[in-house]
């Protein structure tokens, strides 16, 4: 696709019924992102997220989406641990949960795994920038890679990512100019979330799109519905219903036959 200059779409899932949506719509991959820790199970970030969690949530999408790529992220310290278990756990997200690619983040030391993850016969996305899972070592949520040392940091870590044999890369919260940079340097494409719009494809969390989180929405975001207004409003009218006994009602109710209905008593 970044040959024939066909922009990449890609979109966050979590489990069955979503990903049934984005398989029938224009969606080239779905990334089963540890982002569920946030968006799905109630953390504060993505660090509690167990592979356990990615296994269990990466099935739901794989049995929804059958036509679809689908990425599962390596949760923290998943890949870290040691090269053999950083191996293992790939594999169990490829056997166990049905994922057609993992996605790691960082660069560095990190290459070294992804190079065996891909030996192994493991496809394998990266992801560089604002990597979720180093938040404690990057000082918080922030754009990466503003100066010039950081920002070249970020280039060669995509080439030294490439080198090592992964068929995309995450760029995450960046400068567009570095993004575009990264993107012609790169053979591999780059999939953008708040980097611009000279990716080679973009990424988004599904629930920010469509307006089910909750909180502060990030620059980047572009809301397309306001989903978790027209959940409460249903909510709320089912619940003013069923208490003005409006609901249910002749309609939503099985009838009898009246010669049966006089057996009843
Ligand atoms: O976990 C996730 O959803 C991600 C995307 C933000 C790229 O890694």
């Amino acid at each position: 696709m970044k040959a024939a200059h066909r922009r990449i779409k890609m979109l966050t899932a979590y489990d069955y019924p979503t990903a049934a949506i984005l398989d029938e719509c224009d969606i080239d991959a779905i990334l089963v992102g540890d982002s569920l820790g946030m968006v799905m199970l109630g953390y504060t970030s993505t660090l509690p997220v167990t592979i356990e969690d990615m296994i269990h949530h990466t099935r739901a999408v794989v049995r929804g989406a059958p036509h679809t790529l689908v990425v599962a992220d390596m949760p923290f310290a998943s890949v870290t641990v040691s090269h053999e278990r950083a191996i293992e756990n790939a594999a169990r997200l490829i056997k166990e949960a049905g994922a057609d690619a993992v996605k790691v983040e960082g660069g560095g030391p990190v290459c070294e795994r992804v190079k065996g993850m891909v030996e192994a016969g493991i496809p394998v996305m990266g992801h560089l920038g604002l990597t979720p899972q180093s938040v404690g070592v990057l000082g918080g949520y922030k754009v990466q890679g503003k100066d010039e040392r950081s920002a070249m940091e970020v280039i060669e870590a995509a080439k030294a990512l490439e080198q090592a044999g992964v068929f995309a890369i995450v760029l995450e919260c960046i400068p567009a100019r570095l993004a575009e940079v990264v993107t012609s340097t790169v053979q591999v494409p780059t999939i953008g979330i708040g980097a611009g719009p000279h990716c080679d494809g973009q990424v988004l969390v599904l629930h920010d799109l469509i307006g089910l989180t909750a909180g502060h929405v990030p620059k980047f975001v572009k809301r397309y519905a306001d989903l978790r207004k027209d959940l409460a409003m249903a909510v709320s009218q089912y619940a003013k219903e069923v208490d003005e006994g409006v609901f249910p009602d002749e309609v939503h109710s099985f009838g009898v036959s009246g010669e049966m209905t006089g057996r009843l008593y």
